[in-house]
Formats: C-alpha cells, sequence, structure tokens
C-alpha cells in the first residue's frame, strides 16, 4: 500500500499530487547531480507536505535531508515523517527566507521546490542571499519552480498560474528566470545547468563560487 493510500495519509496529513507527479523527474536529475558514492547533507527551504524529502532521501541511500518550513507547516510534516519512517531525514525546523542567515550548520546542497512564486520577491532576495552564505564553496543550491522567461510567460498555464497567485496574494507570482539569476550571482552563485521541466517547471542549478 502507498503512503498517499493509507488511512494515516487521509487523517493526519495533507497530500500534493503536483509534488506526487514532479518528485519523479526531479530525482532524475538528483541522482545525476549527486555523486551516489559521497555523503550529502542537504537543506530543503519550504518542504510542505515532506513528500520530496520522503522520496528523495527513500532513493538516494547516501543523503541525510533535514527538512524546513514555517510553523504552520509542522504539524502536517511531522505526520506524515512519522509515517515515512526514514532515520536519515530530520524533523522539520522552523526556518524562513530570512532566519536561513542563522542557519549554522554545514550543508552540502540546499534544495526549495516552489517556494519563490509563494513568497514575496523580497523574501525570494533574501532565500537567494542567505543561501549563499549558508553554502560552501562548489555547495548547489538548487532551485525548482515555474519561471518567466524575458519576463513572459512560458506557458498560457503559467500566465494563468501567476494571474491568480497575484489576484488572491498581491505579493505573489511567478519570478522572472533571469532575475533569480542576477539575485544569485550576486550572492556568489554561478548557474551552472537550467533543466526544463515538465509542466513548464525548471530546475535551476547554481553553483557556490569561491569569491
Ligand atoms: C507551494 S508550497 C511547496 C511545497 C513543496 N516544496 C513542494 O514543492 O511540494 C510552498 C512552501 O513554501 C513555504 N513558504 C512560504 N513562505 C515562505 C518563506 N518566507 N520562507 C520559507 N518558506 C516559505 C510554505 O510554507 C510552503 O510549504
Amino acid at each position: 500500500m502507498s503512503l498517499s493510500n493509507s488511512n494515516d495519509a487521509k487523517a493526519s496529513y495533507r497530500w500534493s499530487q503536483p509534488a506526487e507527479r514532479n518528485q519523479v523527474p526531479i530525482l532524475t536529475h538528483l541522482q545525476s547531480l549527486l555523486d551516489e558514492n559521497r555523503h550529502y547533507r542537504v537543506l530543503e527551504i519550504g518542504s510542505g507536505t515532506g513528500q520530496h524529502a520522503v522520496h528523495f532521501a527513500n532513493a538516494l541511500p547516501k543523503v541525510e535531508w533535514i527538512t524546513s518550513d514555517l510553523k504552520e507547516n509542522h504539524a502536517t510534516l511531522n505526520a506524515y515523517l512519522e509515517v515515512a519512517g526514514n532515520p536519515r531525514i530530520r524533523r522539520p525546523i522552523e526556518l524562513d527566507a530570512e532566519s536561513l542567515a542563522k542557519f549554522d550548520e554545514q550543508v552540502d546542497v540546499i534544495y526549495t521546490a516552489n517556494t519563490c512564486h509563494i513568497m514575496s520577491w523580497e523574501q525570494a532576495q533574501a532565500m537567494i542571499l542567505n543561501a549563499g552564505r549558508v553554502l560552501a564553496t562548489q555547495g548547489l543550491f538548487l532551485v525548482y519552480g515555474p519561471f518567466h522567461v524575458g519576463g513572459q510567460a512560458n506557458s498560457e498555464g503559467n500566465y494563468r498560474f501567476d494571474l491568480s497567485l497575484s489576484q488572491t496574494n498581491a505579493w505573489q507570482g511567478i519570478r522572472n528566470r533571469e532575475d533569480v539569476i542576477r539575485e544569485a550571482d550576486a550572492a556568489g552563485f554561478s548557474l551552472t545547468q537550467a533543466f526544463d521541466m515538465p509542466a513548464n517547471n525548471q530546475l535551476l542549478v547554481l553553483e557556490r563560487r569561491r569569491d
């Protein structure tokens, strides 16, 4: 029985269909970006339901995955991690884009999915800047989600999604890829790869330079 179909799933934690779909192609890239023989400590920002943490940590046996999110998401996240029972996944720490600056553990990778358009642009800028402070040279900052390109939506679906975000909360909206890359450059990152992903999403691979 899959976790998503268990009674626990319905009773105690939220479930995201998009996360269930996109975790498969994202994992394929993680498997090619990370050396399977090396131990990695990954910090995830905005873990949400915890599905990505569980799917990736289960498939990547050398990875220790640190989940984090705003306090309001910890109950569902904890409930799902309890059911998943993977000792390499750390229970959520309370962290947002700004408090990331105070994170003082050494991590090799910072991973965040579908967060840049949910937080304000100022918070997204803070997250990028602080990721640059936290990550050591050659650490990877992996940013997944929808992005506009050249100020334009790359699909009708993303155009409508952006509109619905800003109509619901004025501070939300799909970010321009160039703006994210520019902020990342200022924070000490170089874009080494960018992958087009299903449903018009993208995976940006940013490597911390030796600045
Ligand atoms: C759309 S959900 C994505 C969840 C998960 N990463 C996924 O892809 O399924 C956005 C997440 O960003 C988190 N978030 C919102 N504002 C944030 C902030 N300022 N700092 C850190 N995380 C934030 C939310 O709590 C939520 O878990």
